[in-house]
């Protein structure tokens, strides 16, 4: 028997998505930033996340530092442990989702395997895939936690970009271009895309 047949009536008492995003008066989403590490996806979530919140929005911002070091704690960067971590990143933001609240995540997330899994876990009508594209020759100059020359090394293995893939994304995900644009610009592309599909009325 699956687990899930005795978790129905638990299911049945919840309050629905629609009901807490009247209450938040917003529409709930999970916005997911790939892209390599270096590439600015955090710098451009934190902005992302104080202007919508300027804004009136309720959200979450999901990220290396308060996942890796908490509820992925246990796993490593080998290709099955990411895909784990993805998958619990994606669950848990499921969860913000159904909570009315919008959800942003920042998370290399290097592979089309693992990002379908993200689509397929949070449905693709609830998921907006942003590519965080900062070419590696300019993560790798950057280099700003110094991961890059230990990777080049040796020292770091299964190191993305370097010892391990990183599929470029081709789906329709908007492509933010980093390379000659501040990160208040970069995060401006990301809110105007996103402010149609989250602002109640439109
Ligand atoms: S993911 O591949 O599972 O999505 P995640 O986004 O959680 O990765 O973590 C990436 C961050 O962990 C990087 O920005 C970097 O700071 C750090 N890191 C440590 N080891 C590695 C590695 N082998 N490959 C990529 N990033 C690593």
């Amino acid at each position: 028997m699956d687990i899930k047949d005795n978790i129905f009536p638990v299911f049945d008492q919840l309050l629905q998505k629609e009901e807490k995003e009247s209450l938040l008066k917003q529409k709930a989403k999970v916005v997911w930033m790939t892209g390599l590490s270096g590439s600015g996806k955090t710098t451009i979530a934190k902005v992302v996340e104080k202007k919508l919140h300027e804004k009136g929005f309720l959200t979450q911002l999901l990220d290396g530092d308060n996942i890796r070091t908490g509820i992925s704690n246990n796993l490593t960067f080998a290709a099955d442990d990411r895909k784990e971590n993805i998958r619990r990143i994606a669950e848990v933001s499921k969860l913000f989702l159904n909570c009315g609240v919008i959800c942003i995540n920042s998370f290399v997330s290097p592979t089309n395997d693992i990002r379908q899994q993200v689509i397929d876990i949070v449905g693709a009508e609830h998921v907006e895939m942003v590519f965080v594209n900062t070419p590696l020759e300019e993560c790798e100059k950057r280099d700003v936690k110094g991961l890059y020359a230990k990777a080049r090394k040796g020292e770091i293995p299964n190191f993305t970009g370097i010892s391990a893939p990183f599929d470029t994304p081709n789906d329709p995900y908007l492509d933010v271009k980093t390379v000659g644009l501040s990160i208040e610009e970069s995060a401006q592309k990301i809110i105007d895309h996103l402010l149609p599909k989250i602002t109640v009325g439109k």
